[in-house]
């Protein structure tokens, strides 16, 4: 079984994946946030900068594309592919409603028989392909009709997220029905969603014991030792934690320092980061107030270092 990292727009760039690689690893493999196609048919240079500068290992990294049309299909194969990736992923789970409202993301899940054109007419196989999605936009059901084209896609890979679009993220992801979905359908399917401990992790393997691989978002960053304790590798201690946070913390902040222009955006960067990164820390919601709180530049370095004083979890 193998663990990958999920992608999370605004957290899982580029800047944080080969942060995460070289400070903690356990990752099998990492995707990039989705990237989107402008009007104009180029991509903002955020998004070039996931997957141009070839900074990762091509191997472990699957770039992500959100799109609902043959063209910005066929705009991305050739993109990754001319850029040399060997597999691609298509986002069909994205549930906000500016997303949705022009059939994209999960907006697509209801529309079974637009996602076989675009299949159709925009796939030429060039790379790998895998699909990321939920259970439909407001009904279940809608996975269904989805999975019957899926099935003979010749897909590498299909992770579903047991929720649906209009849940965005409230209630439980739906464990019963991914494993009803699984049942009837015998190609391997990959399980995403609310994995944010060992235990959860281990309930999950015992629902389902045939899965295949497991993708986890927010438990691996509020906790980045969780692929190690899922995996029985060693963990640092608490202390020595600490010391591999306070580095990987300065790796991030320093880079991001190096190409964000002034205070205000790097600080409307890195406050962000610690939604996630203070549930390391002992005093989690204290250490998170004050980083939000925090106003200018020296009053954010006050709350780092208050953050670093805390004991740092087990
Ligand atoms: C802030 C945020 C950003 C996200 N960005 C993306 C994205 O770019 N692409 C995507 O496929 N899913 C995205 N997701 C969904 C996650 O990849 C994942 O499916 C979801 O968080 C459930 O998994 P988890 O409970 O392990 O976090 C995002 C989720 C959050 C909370």
């Amino acid at each position: 079984m193998q663990l990958s990292l999920a992608p999370l727009q605004g957290f899982t760039d580029l800047v944080f994946r080969r942060a995460f690689a070289k400070y903690i690893g356990g990752i099998d493999y990492f995707y990039t946030p989705f990237l989107v196609m402008q009007n104009s048919g180029v991509l903002k240079s955020s998004h070039k900068r996931e997957v141009e500068p070839f900074l990762e290992r091509k191997d472990d990294l699957i770039p992500q594309f959100l799109g609902g049309s043959v063209e910005e299909f066929q705009f991305f194969e050739k993109y990754f592919s001319d850029l040399g990736y060997e597999k691609m992923n298509w986002n069909l789970g994205c549930p906000f409603p500016m997303v949705t409202r022009k059939t994209k993301g999960s907006g697509l899940l209801p529309h079974a028989d637009k996602i076989k054109s675009i299949l159709s007419d925009g796939y030429s196989s060039k790379i790998d392909l895998s699909i990321k999605m939920r259970l439909g936009l407001e009904d279940k059901q809608e996975i269904f009709p989805v999975l019957e084209i899926l099935k003979d896609m010749n897909l590498t890979d299909i992770i579903i997220h047991p929720r649906l679009g209009n849940q965005m993220y409230k209630g439980n992801a739906d464990r019963d029905f991914f494993k009803e979905v699984q049942d009837r359908f015998d190609f391997p399917i990959a399980y995403n969603g609310d994995i944010e401990t060992q235990e959860d992790f281990l309930s999950l393997k015992a629902d389902i014991p045939n899965l295949k691989d497991v993708m986890i978002g927010r438990g691996i960053l509020r906790d980045y030792w969780l692929p190690h304790k899922i995996k029985g590798l060693d963990i640092p201690s608490a202390e020595e934690k600490k010391q591999i946070l306070r580095k990987m913390y300065a790796e991030i902040f320093d880079t991001y320092s190096s190409f964000l222009s002034g205070d205000t955006q790097l600080l409307q960067k890195v406050k962000p980061f610690w939604e996630y990164f203070s549930s390391h820390f002992d005093n989690e919601r204290k250490v998170f107030k004050g980083i939000k709180k925090s106003g200018g530049f020296k009053k954010y370095e006050q709350a780092v270092a208050f953050a670093f004083q805390q004991n740092v979890k087990e």
